[in-house]
């Protein structure tokens, strides 16, 4: 079976959905591997370093054309479409859930789609979660990013000329951004103080050394290991329990999110507003409109003095390692939906239910 990895398109996107290692593992498996020109030039990938894997490097029609597996990370867009047919599979993150005129589209070709961000949340698909490779970057890069933004440095530090007292950073969102951002903030010395609605997230906090901002959550739910949409009670118990924290720190970063939907607004304006001036907000959801009132995807704006960054970026940022780790969950999905080589197509099985958003083009979730 012919596995195709196309060279993304988005803007800024630097990353690669298979690596050389994991071409050379899946070539191992018996697949033929085929990768559109310079597809990993912006991950400092060669297309010697795929030739050397075993790979073929082709043009983007014979990509096309001879792939029975087509591989992206972003969406697959109506160009690529022009150029599937009903016998292909594709697998990419669709987001299907707020994309419903793609999955039609992709419906329409009579092809079969796989979506990345669906896969379910137990344990046995943990190596195939590509959310949980990719946050775990961006919770890391926010936190780098934030300390080159602000006009203090993290640690203590205490010299002839005077003491300077650690920055305060504050997270929302303990999930897998929000516990790798606690982790690198703690070890560039900075006291860090974190909150998330899953009331579970508090010990994994503590044991980073983050200091846990209780919210009474009470008759709030959370499904399939997701946090479900808070209520405006929760939101007003929120405010009050993190305000004091918040109007004192120096970084703040937001991870909340909730699949399928626009991102919980957890900072208004008018709470930007009664912030230090010179703080700096890194909004990890503004890509789903945004933890913050003003964020804007890919902008910074400056309200008050405050810098609300915001960037969803970060695993492009890195994409060397970004890109490893994706490939890797790729590596490991092919793994489990196929046997010899051959799809299994086992359609009550969890994962394979969970991810198969467009089967011979019938739309299977929306
Ligand atoms: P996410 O990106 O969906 O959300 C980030 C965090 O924001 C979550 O912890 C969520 O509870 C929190 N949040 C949502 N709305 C909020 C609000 N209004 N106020 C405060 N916090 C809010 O979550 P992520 O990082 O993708 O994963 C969440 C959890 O799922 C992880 O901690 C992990 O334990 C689990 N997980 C399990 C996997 C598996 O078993 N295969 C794979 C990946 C994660």
């Amino acid at each position: 079976m012919k596995i195709g990895v196309i060279k993304e398109t988005q803007k800024g996107e630097k990353r690669v959905a298979i690596s050389p290692n994991i071409s050379k593992l899946l070539i191992e498996k018996g697949f033929e591997l085929l990768v559109e020109e310079d597809a990993g030039l912006a991950s400092s990938y060669k297309n010697s370093d795929y030739e050397s894997a075993g790979a073929k490097i082709v043009s983007r029609e014979t990509l096309f054309n001879e792939s029975t597996v087509l591989i992206k990370i972003n969406p697959f867009d109506e160009d690529d479409l022009k150029l599937v047919n009903n016998t292909q599979i594709l697998m990419s993150q669709l987001y299907y859930k707020s994309n419903a005129e793609l999955i039609k589209s992709i419906a329409a070709t009579g092809a079969t789609a796989f979506s990345m961000d669906a896969m379910p949340r137990i344990s046995r698909a943990q190596d195939m979660d590509v959310l949980s490779s990719q946050s775990n970057l961006a919770g890391y890069k926010a936190v780098i990013v934030g300390a080159n933004e602000m006009t203090r440095i993290f640690p203590l530090m205490m010299t002839a000329a005077g003491t300077i007292i650690p920055s305060k950073v504050l997270i929302y969102g303990v999930g897998v951004a929000g516990l790798q951002a606690i982790a690198t903030a703690k070890r560039l010395g900075a006291v860090v103080q974190a909150t998330d609605i899953r009331s579970e997230t508090k010990e994994q906090a503590e044991s980073l050394g983050a200091k846990f901002i209780q919210v009474d959550n009470s008759g709030e739910t959370s499904e399939g290991g997701y946090a479900k949409e808070a209520s405006e009670d929760y939101a007003r118990r929120q405010k009050e329990a993190v305000n004091q924290s918040l109007f004192q720190a120096d970084l703040v970063i937001t991870t909340a999110m909730v699949p399928g939907r626009k991102a919980p607004v957890l900072i208004t304006a008018e709470q930007v507003r009664q912030m230090k001036n010179g703080a700096v907000i890194i909004d990890l959801a503004a890509a789903q409109g945004g933890n913050c009132e003003l964020s804007v995807i890919n902008k910074t704006v400056i309200e008050n003095g405050v810098k609300i960054i915001g960037s969803t970026m970060a695993p492009e940022s890195v994409s060397t390692n970004a890109s490893e780790l994706y490939a890797k969950n790729m590596y490991n999905f092919i793994n489990h939906l196929t046997e010899n080589n051959e799809f299994k197509w086992d359609l009550e099985e969890e994962i394979t239910k969970g991810t198969l958003i467009v089967h011979n083009g019938a739309i299977k979730q929306n």
